[in-house]
């Protein structure tokens, strides 16, 4: 295509240029020719001339001197000379013997002699003599006997012709050489001339095929460059524009793609036209699916449909809490519908966002159940109280019997009601933001003796032995206080569940990096199912025997956030009826928070 446009540029020029120099050719050579055979006429007159000059003194009856002078003075001027008589006959001729030649009175350069006015004839002729074509001059020869003759030049037309020829030879090869120079010089000035140009095409083609990196080079040249500047400029600002709008769609989709809730675009007609990544999670189904194709068709939930048509209805935003059976789980949406208004006032579709609540509306339920939970833990002993203090009020306390007993239930009832409460805050102060270790470096084994101290007596009312099994060095680091709390509900439990005359074992291991701690009774254990329950607030296994042995279901709740807090791992392996183990790994070196997270 470029190529065709230097063609354009070049093959005019050359036609122009071979014109000219044709033209120059047709009027340079009949000049030259022209020229040329004025010279020879010339050169034949004056060769005449001398010829005459040469033949005054001669005696031209004289034949055989006069034919032998002749051939040598043609032979030197290399012409062919012919002496005629004034009756035509000839006398002596250069090329043949004259004897031979017939009467040349009516040869036309003789004749023009003879009728002229200047003295002299002049023709071009085929001569059989010397079969070869002629130039003839002639002119009038005066001698002393007053008869005229005529003295005849023959020049060869040959070498005439021949020098015509170089004429034009020349004239062709310093035309053609003049074509070439010329026809070199054009092709580079419209190399010079097109190439800049040919760029700032090809960086339009490229622009337009959308590589904004395209450059041309801007050169010296004024016009162009000026133009080749105003392209690069031109593809910087694109390149530029077309970066910003790339990196805004990037960050949108980035955005749409991982915004936490499920996203969905519907055009007018109803087709699906966006629908994000969470929406998989959401409707646990590949939505991929659900673009370019109607909503109706391809969205389950009834709630959802009657929720997009009301939209459509409204064109308002509307904000819906939808409960969905997903799978086999019910889930809680806040569903918001907002419709997309273009600047022409006009709808051009609508967007649905889904928030998962599901997580939210379990923590409220939580918080409902802990605060029903409360209340009827905090029930029993206050109506206790309250009985037993209205039957003393009553005229219980003259009875001396009466009134002790009642006062020890009552005191055992407020013991119990301090102990919930102390739990509840314990529970509420360890889970607050606030809530930090008094890290220190302490020693397993020591504060298993003090708790083995502490709890003794409880364990000797149901015969049971504690035994301690330690290998290897128990330092770890950890708050000593909420240790020790850990140990104390762990032992507790232990002497708690497990009938009379039952044992409990404490093992310490000393590992790698962490030091292993075993709690092990002999007691009722319990079920696997109910293994990640127990570690919940107010959770009991049975709660008619646990209420028996007076607890509340808090202690492993603690327990349990407490070992969050020191990065120890819990685990628990029971046996129905045979035993339960507690395990916790303390690390000895104090962890970075998130460390653990894998447990
Ligand atoms: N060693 C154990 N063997 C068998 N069951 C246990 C053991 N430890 C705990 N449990 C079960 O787990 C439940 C929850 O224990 P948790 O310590 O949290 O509460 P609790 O002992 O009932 O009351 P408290 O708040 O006074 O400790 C218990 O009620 C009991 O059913
Ligand atoms: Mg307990």
């Amino acid at each position: 295509m470029m190529s065709s446009y230097r063609f354009r540029l070049i093959f005019p020029l050359s036609l122009i240029v071979l014109l000219v120099l044709a033209s120059l050719g047709a009027i340079l050579g009949p000049f030259f020719k022209e020229f040329y055979l004025e010279r020879m006429s010339d050169r034949i007159e004056k060769e005449s001339a001398a010829v005459v000059y040469h033949l005054q003194d001669i005696n031209l009856n004289d034949e055989e001197f006069l034919q032998n002078t002749i051939v040598e003075l043609a032979d030197r001027l290399d012409v062919r000379i012919t002496i005629i008589a004034g009756n035509g006959e000839v006398l002596a001729e250069s090329t043949t013997d004259p004897k031979e030649l017939d009467n040349h009175i009516n040869r036309s350069e003789i004749q023009s002699v003879i009728h002229g006015e200047n003295e002299n004839g002049r023709e071009t002729r085929y001569s059989a003599t010397v079969g070869k074509e002629l130039l003839y001059f002639a002119i009038p020869l005066e001698n002393e006997e007053g008869d005229g003759g005529f003295l005849r030049l023959g020049l060869e037309m040959e070498e005439l012709n021949s020098i015509y020829q170089n004429i034009w030879t020349l004239l062709f090869v310093s035309f053609f050489i003049a074509f070439l120079i010329i026809l070199i010089l054009a092709s580079k000035l419209t190399n010079q001339m097109v190439k800049p140009i040919e760029d700032a095409r090809r960086v339009a083609t490229e622009l337009a095929k959308g590589n904004f990196n395209a450059r041309t080079f801007e050169g010296a040249n004024l016009e162009t460059g000026e133009l080749n500047r105003s392209i690069n400029v031109l593809a910087e600002n694109l390149e530029q524009i077309t970066q910003t709008y790339e990196n805004q769609q990037e960050r949108l989709e980035t955005l749409i793609e991982n915004m936490g809730s499920g996203l969905i675009l519907i055009n007018t007609k109803g087709d699906i036209t966006l629908v994000n990544r969470k929406c998989n999670d959401i409707f646990e189904e590949d939505t991929e699916e659900w673009k370019n194709k109607l909503y109706y068709k391809v969205i389950k939930h009834k709630k959802i449909i009657k929720f997009i048509q009301e939209l459509f209805l409204t064109e308002k935003p509307t904000r819906k809490q939808l409960k969905l059976d997903v799978g086999i789980h019910f889930r809680h949406f806040d569903v918001h519908g907002a419709p997309i208004i273009g600047y022409d006032e006009k709808l051009k579709g609508i967007v649905i966002v889904f928030l998962n609540i599901t997580e939210l509306k379990k923590l409220e339920q939580a918080r409902k159940d802990f605060v029903a939970n409360v209340s009827h833990e905090l029930k029993t002993p206050v109506t206790s109280l309250k009985g037993f203090t209205e039957t003393l009020l009553d005229g219980a306390m003259d009875d001396e019997k009466l009134r002790k007993q009642f006062l020890t239930i009552i005191a055992n009832e407020s013991e119990r009601l301090e102990g919930l409460i102390y739990d509840l805050l314990e529970l509420s102060k360890i889970e607050g933001a606030h809530f930090q270790l008094d890290w220190q470096n302490i020693s397993l084994d020591s504060i298993v003796d003090e708790v083995f101290f502490m709890l003794n007596d409880k364990a000797k009312v149901k015969n049971m032995k504690l035994s301690k099994k330690v290998v290897g060095s128990t330092n770890i680091v950890g708050d000593p206080h909420r240790i020790k709390q850990i140990i104390i509900n762990l032992i507790n439990n232990a002497i708690a569940y497990t009938p009379e005359d039952g044992s409990i074992t404490v093992r310490i291991k000393e590992q790698n990096e962490a030091v292993l701690f075993e709690v092990e009774d002999t007691g009722i254990g319990m079920s696997k199912k109910e293994i990640p329950r127990v570690f919940e607030r107010f959770y009991r296994v049975d709660r008619a025997r646990s209420r028996n042995s007076g607890g509340t279901g808090l202690g492993l709740a603690i327990v349990k956030h407490l070992a969050e807090a020191h990065h120890a791992k819990l685990s628990v392996d029971s046996i129905v009826g045979k035993g339960t183990t507690f395990r916790l790994m303390f690390y000895k070196q104090q962890r970075e928070a998130g460390n653990d997270k894998e447990g």
